[in-house]
C-alpha cells in the first residue's frame, strides 16, 4: 500500500470534556465498535476518581495505567482510528494541550444537564488557536437536561464557534424517545437500559411520514416543528467549514446507553480529516511526503523505577517510520535508532516494524528525547506549536537534604522535561521556582522526587500571580529591563527570560510602561525557537 493510501485510512483524534461529562464512557463504547476491548470498565480505570484530588498515590497508581491508554488504536470498517487520551483533571490541562497538537480533530463531549463547563471552554480555546475541527457530542440525554435550543445557543456563545445539529433529540430524561437524523432522515428510537450495539432504526420518507405519528404519538408534531426551526435557523452543514474549524456539527445521545454513538462514529469517519499537514520552522510538512518526520508530544518517565526508562510518544507527520532505521534527532544534531518502537493496538503494546502519518509510536528512551523534539530523515526542521502555557501557581523549591542535592537536581530536571511542571531559575541566588497550573502537581512532584530519586524537598509559596516570557526587538531595552527587574526575573529550561508579576495589575502596568517589550503568555517547547508564536487572546493579564 502506498503512503497516500495509508494516510487516507487513518483518523487521529482526541476526545475532550470537562470531567464527568462522559469522555471515558464514550471512549469505551467507541472501542467496542472496533473490538478494541472486551471488558467494560477497561478505560474507566484510567480516571482520577472523584474525591481523590489530593491523593497522589492514586495518581501514581494510574500513571502506569495511563501509559496503556494514552493512545488507543482500533480498526473499524477498514479505517485505523487512533484515539489520544487526555486527562480530564484541570491540573493536568497542559498535558491535554500538548496532546491536542498531535491530533487532526477532536470530539468534544458536553453533559446536557450541566451544559458548557469551564474546562470545556478552555480546551475549546486551544482547539480554536489551531483551527482544529470539532464535533460536539451532547451526552446524557437519558437525564433531564437543558433544552436543546438553549444548549445550541450556549455552545455557540461559550465556545465561540458556529454549530450545526446533525441529529435532533425527541424529548429528554425519562421521556427521551430517540433522535432524528437530519442528514439521513431516519429515526433512531431509544431503548432504555439496552446497551447493545445494534439498535432500532426507523427509516422514514421525510418528516411528514405517518410512521412518525404511529411511533411517537404527540411528540411527532413537536419534532416536526423543531426540525423546521433547526433547518430555518442553521445553515446547511458544510464539510469545508467543519474542516477549517468554523462550524462544529452536533450529535445527541447517551454514551452510557450506547445510544447515538454509532451515528457519531460513522459520521466522524465520513467527515473527519485524515492526517493533515504540520507547520515547521522552515516550511509546511505534508503527510504524503516520502521522507519521514515526526515530533514528541508527551513523555512518561520512570514507569519502572528499576530501569530509568522513559517512553516518548511520537506523532508521525510524514513518510514512513521504520524500526531500526537511523533518524535525525534535530535538537541533538545526531542520528538515533529505535529497536523496540511499539504501537497501541487493542490495548496491547506490540513492537511495530513501521508506522505512518497520524500514527503514534511509543519510543523507549534513556533521556535523549524531550517534549517538542523533532525526528526527521535528515532534514533540519523543527515542528512548531507544542506549547508551554504561562503557569498560575509558583513555589520555591527548597532542598531539605543537602546530601542528596544532586538527586534533587536530576529529579526536578527530568520531571519538568516530562512536562509535569515548569522550572525557572533565578540568576540571583540560583533560586529555583516551580510553576504549575494546579496544586496537585506539587504533591505529585514531592511524591515522585522521593520515590523515584530519593530526594526530599519542600515548597515555599511565592506571591506571584503571573509569569510571562519576555522578548524585544531591541536587545538593549530587554537587557536593561532584566537588569532593573532582576529580582522578578528567572530563566526557563531553555534559558529564556521570564518576568514574574505579583498581580495582574502590576503586569499591566509593566506592559504599558515598556511598550517595546513583548510579554508572552505561551511559549514553545521546541529547542532554539525564534520566539513564541502564540499569545493568549488577552493582551493583558486578567
Ligand atoms: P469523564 O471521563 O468525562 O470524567 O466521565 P465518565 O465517562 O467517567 O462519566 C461520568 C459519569 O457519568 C459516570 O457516572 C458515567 O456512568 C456517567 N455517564 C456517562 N454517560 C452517561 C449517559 O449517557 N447518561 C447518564 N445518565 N450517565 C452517564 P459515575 O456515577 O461517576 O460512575 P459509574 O459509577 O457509572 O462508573
Amino acid at each position: 500500500m502506498s503512503i497516500s493510501e495509508e494516510i487516507q485510512k487513518r483518523r487521529t483524534f482526541a476526545i475532550i470534556s470537562h470531567p464527568d461529562a462522559g469522555k471515558t464512557t464514550l471512549t469505551e463504547k467507541l472501542l467496542l465498535y472496533g473490538g478494541g476491548i472486551q471488558t467494560a470498565g477497561a478505560v474507566k480505570s484510567n480516571k482520577i476518581q472523584r474525591g481523590a484530588t489530593s491523593d497522589f498515590m492514586e495518581i501514581e497508581r494510574q500513571r502506569g495505567i495511563s501509559v496503556a491508554t494514552s493512545v488507543m488504536t482500533l480498526e473499524y470498517r477498514g479505517t485505523i482510528i487512533n484515539i489520544l487520551d487526555t486527562p480530564g483533571h484541570k491540573d493536568f490541562a497542559e498535558d491535554t494541550y500538548r496532546t491536542l497538537t498531535a491530533v487532526d480533530s477532536v470530539i468534544l463531549v458536553v453533559d446536557c444537564v450541566k451544559g458548557v463547563e469551564e474546562q470545556t471552554e478552555r480546551l475549546m480555546g486551544v482547539c480554536r488557536m489551531r483551527n482544529t475541527p470539532v464535533i460536539v457530542f451532547v451526552n446524557k440525554l437519558d437525564s433531564e437536561g437543558k433544552r436543546p435550543f438553549e444548549l445550541m445557543d450556549e455552545l455557540e456563545k461559550k465556545l465561540s464557534i458556529a454549530v450545526r445539529p446533525l441529529t435532533w433529540p425527541i424529548n429528554m430524561g425519562s421521556a427521551f424517545k430517540g433522535v432524528y437524523n437530519l442528514y439521513e432522515r431516519n429515526l433512531y428510537l431509544f431503548n432504555p437500559g439496552k446497551t447493545v450495539i445494534e439498535h432500532d432504526r426507523l427509516y422514514v420518507r421525510d418528516l411528514s411520514d405517518p410512521l412518525l405519528d404511529q411511533r411517537l404519538g404527540g411528540d411527532a408534531a413537536t419534532l416536526r416543528e423543531e426540525v423546521a426551526l433547526v433547518e430555518g435557523v442553521y445553515d446547511r452543514f458544510d464539510q469545508a467549514d467543519y474542516l477549517s474549524g468554523k462550524v462544529a456539527p452536533v450529535f445527541f445521545g447517551s454514551a452510557l446507553n450506547n445510544f447515538g454513538v454509532r451515528e457519531l462514529l460513522e459520521t466522524f469517519l465520513e467527515i473527519a480529516p485524515p492526517p493533515t499537514s504540520r507547520e515547521s520552522d522552515r516550511r509546511v510538512v505534508e503527510p504524503s511526503e516520502e521522507r519521514f518526520s515526526g515530533f514528541v508530544f508527551k513523555i512518561h518517565a520512570n514507569i519502572d523505577p528499576r530501569h530509568r526508562d522513559r517512553i516518548a510518544f511520537l506523532r508521525v507527520c510524514s513518510g514512513k517510520f521504520e524500526r531500526d532505521k537511523s533518524f535525525r534527532h534535530v535538537r541533538l544534531r545526531k542520528e538515533i535508532r529505535f529497536s523496540t518502537p511499539y504501537n497501541f493496538m487493542a490495548q496491547r503494546k506490540s513492537i511495530i516494524e513501521e508506522a505512518y502519518p497520524g500514527d503514534v509510536v511509543g519510543l523507549y528512551d534513556r533521556g535523549n528525547l524531550k517534549i517538542g523534539d523533532t525526528l526527521t530523515e535528515g532534514e533540519e526542521l523543527v515542528f512548531r506549536g507544542v506549547p508551554s502555557f504561562s503557569p498560575e501557581i509558583f513555589k520555591e523549591l527548597i532542598s531539605t537534604d543537602a546530601m542528596r542535592s544532586k538527586q534533587l537536581e536530576k529529579g526536578i530536571k527530568e520531571l519538568t522535561e516530562e512536562g509535569l511542571a515548569q522550572l525557572f531559575t533565578q540568576e540571583i541566588g540560583r533560586r529555583k521556582i516551580i510553576g504549575t497550573v494546579g496544586e496537585l502537581q506539587f504533591d505529585v512532584i514531592l511524591y515522585r522526587l522521593l520515590h523515584e530519586y530519593g530526594a526530599s524537598c519542600r515548597f515555599q509559596p511565592l506571591g506571584y500571580a503571573k509569569a510571562c516570557w519576555i522578548t524585544s526587538e531591541d536587545a538593549a531595552t530587554l537587557k536593561e529591563f532584566i537588569r532593573i527587574k532582576a529580582s522578578d526575573i528567572a530563566y526557563d529550561r531553555e534559558g529564556r527570560p521570564v518576568f514574574f508579576a505579583e498581580t495582574a495589575w502590576w503586569l499591566n502596568r509593566m506592559i504599558e510602561e515598556y511598550p517595546s517589550i513583548r510579554f508572552h503568555f505561551t511559549s514553545e517547547w521546541n529547542p532554539e525557537p525564534e520566539g513564541p508564536i502564540e499569545e493568549m487572546a488577552e493582551a493583558s493579564a486578567s
